[in-house]
């Protein structure tokens, strides 16, 4: 039996990094794909107009009728938003290049920042059973970013492990703040986790060394590797884990899968 979480609300995971290519696309299909392995009903959001989440999990533009876009302007209920994918337990809401307007569009509405936050609490979100809701960001920290971080319960910050990867991260923390401020008091970091990391390589273990003593306990034991499967995988239109069960990388994905499920239990415990 699926070792499943209680309670009929899921764990939204906003993950963000305004930097382009750390990863953010790569860890939501995997980790969402290794959720889903483990018996947990996942929804992703691709919030990205480049929409390379939808790409990669197969959905073709063709079959993006209703996207990301309709979904948080409430003009489409989540039944009809949300697809199933080819992983079992795995299901999205694809993105595309229409969600770019939304940042100009949404200037003049006053409650630009929680049109995402809406949408997820509609009623048949719940009856739906999702026990995660994975949001893919753009890299950027405009409108659509901070939608998901008003939204979400918490946040993974995927940090590329080469040079420069820390900076920037200040400019992260200082949102995730505002954000706590102003519309999400309870936000939480859920973790920061090291990917494209290279153990022969010193660089990667200077940038580990670093974000360990900067970051200390926010850091997951899980590095993700750099692993040509993982790349590869988009292309044929699957995760990882479904394109090379074995690799590298999607073991790194299902370690990542299990801090987050230990985690998001003993969160409950402490509310409980
Ligand atoms: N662990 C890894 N090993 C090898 N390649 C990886 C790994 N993680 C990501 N990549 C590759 O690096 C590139 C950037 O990854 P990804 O698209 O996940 O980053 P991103 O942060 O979502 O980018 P963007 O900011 O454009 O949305 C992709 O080509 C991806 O296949
Ligand atoms: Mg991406």
């Amino acid at each position: 039996m699926p070792d499943a979480i209680p309670g009929k609300s899921a764990k939204i995971i906003a993950v963000a990094n305004q930097k382009g290519g750390v990863g953010k696309t790569t860890t939501t299909i995997n980790l969402g794909a290794a959720l889903a392995e483990a018996g947990q009903k996942v929804l992703l959001i691709d919030l990205d107009p480049q929409g390379n989440a939808s790409t990669g999990l197969g959905v073709s533009p063709y079959a993006r009728q209703v996207t990301t876009y309709d979904f948080i302007l409430g003009d489409a209920l989540p039944d009809q938003a949300i697809q199933a994918t080819t992983v079992k337990n795995l299901s999205i809401i694809p993105a595309t290049t229409d969600l770019s307007s939304a940042d100009i569009e949404l200037i003049s509405n006053e409650k630009r920042s929680f049109l995402l936050f809406d949408a997820l609490r509609q009623l048949p979100m719940d009856a739906m059973g999702f026990d995660f809701v994975l949001i893919d960001c753009p890299p950027s920290l405009n409108i659509l970013t901070v939608n998901a971080m008003v939204a979400a319960h918490s946040v993974i910050v995927p940090l590329q492990s080469e040079f420069f990867a820390l900076e920037g991260l200040s400019q992260l923390m200082l949102t995730i703040r505002d954000v706590r401020q102003s519309a999400n008091k309870a936000l939480r970091i859920e973790g920061v986790v090291l990917t494209m990391y290279d153990r022969r390589n010193n660089l990667s273990q200077q940038v580990e060394a670093d974000a360990r003593e900067n970051l200390g306990g926010l850091v997951f034991e899980t590095v993700i590797p750099r692993n040509v499967r993982l790349s590869e995988a988009p292309s044929f239109a699957m995760p990882a884990l479904s394109y090379d069960s074995q690799s590298a990388g999607s073991q790194a994905y299902r370690e990542l899968a299990a801090e987050v499920l230990s985690q998001a239990k003993s969160q409950l415990r402490k509310v409980s």
